[in-house]
């Protein structure tokens, strides 16, 4: 997400602050800022767009000053404008915050701040912490000599989400003070200076010895020292580690491509995907969506566009809305769609779903729509993307940068948000019955734990990806939702291994595909549906008859499924609607070790780009 940078020390603290800034620049950022300590006062320079903006402001007022924080924001709440880049102030301009990730109840702690007088300046959740340490110092009597860290711990002890944040204060210049709650924070330890980062390749140029903060600690940083306590005050004691990665390396969090990192981090972007969305088992609440209640109950048709993996999410998101909320659901490639005068009839929402926001084809198709009377609710990554800015309802996935081209953090994300959605509408027109809404609701709540146990089986999948690595052909097949996630497996497949694939509807296979089946040829078989599963291995059986091998993909628990299928990847058992999340990811995993045995260019597979703003 973004990028955080911190300096105290001898140094001249800004050019430090902006050359770390710029090795965080990969993880992708749309505002910056900085704030330097200077006389005792903190000058603070800010910029929307590209680094080289920041730098242009404070060519024209330097500040010197040897200790400073800076920031690179990916905007999540509010637009990415000067206004809402980093850091943010309280209302002395004497403590400054800056922060990853997501304070959760930071709404209902605006409104309190505010109706005590706090006057905030930007639309961030970020703002509200620097009112609360404001808040927290009044209370603290001056002369005691953890001010700042107590009124740090009483505002972090009021906010709820996955974050890390980075505290300086005029009054107290020696020091600076950051919490991690999830988010990533390190420390880097010269000899007589400190450094904070939010990732290790920003810190490498000035050291190679660093503490990594642990969840729910506190790093007290000053020239030449650390100290780290738990929440309550406790010392931590924890020995630093010396860094051998090269700054590539390091730029990946170690892992050798992006695309491994991502998918890595799917457990962690689904849980902020649902961050403040289901906290109570009877409703779903989507902020940025404000459907007027006589659409939601008199709904005709959902439209959804899309191109590539989110057209593939799109047809997951079919299958769930018609099913849960009982409306038909037309999903459309947004490249098809500009030029088939489709038919508008009565109320019709358009779903829009982009992970860039900027997909030519699926803005084209957005627009299409809203000009034959659709609403349109875009699902997208990118805050402040064309899609979600043109769009009347904007539900964010929270994925975090995504930089590997083959999208996977993305869809799944999408995924959840779709199946969100789903419930939301379903639940509004009375079609979902509140018990299976919240036995919805609690399955999804389980599947980041679940997506990182499907995740440790990867030994597995490489094991398969060395049997298969040769293979010139391969098939996905599934029915229902198994069907939606073979296309999706069957493209990760194509874009980066180079292997022809193809997925199909299971039981159409026997139309024409199965004189293509071989034994040389691998057939995945995606086993997840109990209401299509008799009927899914019979479909096996017609593969396994031609002599195919078969790599099934099903549940832990399912006894069965060995008897038919050569190869079993498995996954927990989750409701079947929801079980796409969890299917998809052997498959990812799949294509990512036949890619890399083969040599390839993962990240940025030959042809193809990762956002596409060309027809
Ligand atoms: C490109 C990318 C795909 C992506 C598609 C749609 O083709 O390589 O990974 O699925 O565009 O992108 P969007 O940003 O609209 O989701």
């Amino acid at each position: 997400m973004c990028g955080i940078m911190g300096y105290i020390g001898p140094r001249q603290a800004l050019p430090i602050l902006l050359d770390g800034l710029r090795r965080l620049e990969y993880r992708g950022y749309d505002s910056a800022g900085v704030a330097v300590l200077a006389d005792g006062r903190i000058e603070t320079r800010k910029a929307a767009g590209k680094l080289a903006v920041l730098e242009s402001a404070i060519a024209d007022r330097p500040i010197a000053g040897r200790a400073g924080i800076g920031h690179t924001r990916w905007a999540t709440h509010g637009h990415p404008t000067e206004a809402n880049a980093h850091p943010h102030g309280d209302c002395t301009g004497r403590c400054v915050v800056i922060h990853n990730g997501i304070i959760e109840n930071y709404l209902p702690l605006r409104e309190r701040l505010q109706a005590a007088g706090h006057r905030f300046r930007s639309d961030t959740d970020t703002e509200v912490v620097a009112h609360l340490i404001e808040e927290a110092l009044e209370a603290i009597p001056s002369g005691r000599p953890d001010r700042m860290e107590a009124a740090v711990r009483e505002a972090v002890r009021q906010t709820r989400g996955a974050y890390a944040i980075v505290v300086m204060s005029a009054d107290d210049p020696e020091r600076i003070v950051a919490v991690r709650m999830i988010s990533p924070l390190i420390v880097g330890l010269g000899p007589d200076e400190t450094l904070l980062a939010s990732d290790i390749p920003a810190l490498l140029p000035y050291t190679r010895d660093v503490l990594v903060i642990g969840d729910g600690e506190m790093a007290v940083i000053e020239a030449g020292r650390v100290t780290l306590a738990d929440l309550d005050g406790r010392p931590v004691a924890r020995r630093p580690e010396h860094i051998t990665w090269d700054a590539a390396m390091a730029e990946k969090g170690g892992y050798p491509h992006f695309m491994l990192k991502e998918i890595y981090e799917q457990p962690r972007a689904l849980h902020e995907t649902m961050m403040g969305r289901l906290d109570r088992d009877d409703e779903v609440t989507l902020d940025g969506v404000a459907l007027p209640e006589d659409l939601v109950r008199r709904l005709d048709k959902v439209w959804v566009v899309a191109c590539g993996t989110a057209f593939h999410a799109g047809l997951v998101g079919r299958w769930l809305i018609e099913h849960l909320a009982r409306v038909p659901v037309e999903p459309d490639l947004a490249s098809e769609l500009r030029y088939r005068d489709p038919l508008i009839v009565g109320r019709t929402l358009a779903v829009a779903i982009s992970q860039s926001g900027e997909t030519a084809d699926t803005l084209a198709a957005a627009r299409e729509a809203r000009r034959r009377g659709s609403r349109v609710l875009a699902v997208t990554n990118v805050v402040g993307s064309t899609l979600a800015r043109e769009a009347d309802d904007v539900l964010f996935i929270r994925a975090g940068p995504e930089i590997a081209v083959a999208s996977t953090k993305a869809y799944t994300t999408m995924l959840v948000a779709l199946q969100m959605l789903a419930i939301h509408l379903g639940l509004r027109r009375g079609t979902l019955a509140s018990a299976r809404a919240a036995a919805l609701i609690g399955a999804l709540r389980h599947l980041p734990l679940q997506a990182q146990q499907a995740l440790e089986r990867s030994a597995e999948v490489e094991v398969l990806a060395r049997r298969w690595v040769g293979a010139e052909h391969a098939f996905f097949i599934g029915r229902g939702l198994d069907y939606a996630v073979a296309m999706e497996g069957s493209l990760k497949l194509k874009e980066i291994s180079y292997l022809h694939s193809e997925a199909l509807a299971a039981g159409e296979l026997k139309h024409g595909t199965l004189a293509l089946v071989t034994p040389q040829t691998p057939v995945f078989a995606l086993a997840t549906q109990r209401t299509v599963y008799e009927k899914t291995i019979s479909n096996i059986q017609e593969v396994r008859a031609r002599g195919a091998e078969v790599i099934a993909v099903a549940y832990d628990d399912d006894a069965e499924i060995a008897k038919y299928a050569q190869t079993v990847l498995r996954i927990p058992p989750t409701d079947d609607l929801l079980a796409p999340v969890l299917a998809i990811l052997p498959l990812q995993l799949f294509a990512y070790h036949v890619a890399a045995l083969r040599g390839h260019d993962i990240d940025q597979p030959r042809n193809l780009a990762k956002s596409v703003t060309v027809e």
